[in-house]
């Protein structure tokens, strides 16, 4: 488990220099562990027309469906900033749609990890297709 989080922690950062944000200069990377213990990572992937631009959180999302995994089991975001870094309120969604309440959210910079949550205290009272 340790083992895992440090995991994630080095594959996150070992793409987080790939991220193209040429237009914020704000670089994220994700590193998702899927309930099938494979990681998948993702960048944000700006645009020039900055209605496309795509975040780290729904990169790593699209590897991870496109490789026939749709749970989460745990999630960490890395930014180079001194205070965590948050998923943003679209990605709260994405996120969930494959997580539970209790997935646990890892807050990192470059240097290590800042704080832990999980995707229920992100995203209280999420919209929830399955439970209307
Ligand atoms: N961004 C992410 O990729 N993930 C987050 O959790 C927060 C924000 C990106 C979007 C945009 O490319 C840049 O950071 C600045 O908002």
């Amino acid at each position: 488990m340790k083992q895992k989080k440090a995991l994630l922690f080095s594959n996150a950062k070992s793409v987080f220099s790939n991220a193209y944000a040429p237009y914020s200069k704000f670089s994220v990377a994700v590193s998702l562990l899927g309930i099938n213990s494979t990681i998948y990572t993702g960048v944000n992937v700006e645009n020039g027309a900055f209605p496309q631009g795509m975040c780290a959180e729904a990169s790593a999302i699209g590897k991870m469906v496109t490789d026939g995994c749709t749970k989460i089991a745990e999630i960490l975001v890395l930014a180079d900033t001194e205070k965590p870094t948050t998923p943003c309120g679209g990605c709260r969604q994405r996120l969930m749609e494959f997580s539970q309440a209790d997935t646990p959210v890892y807050l990192c910079n470059l240097k290590g990890f800042l704080e832990e949550t999980t995707m229920g205290i992100l995203l209280p009272g999420a919209f929830d297709l399955n439970n209307i």
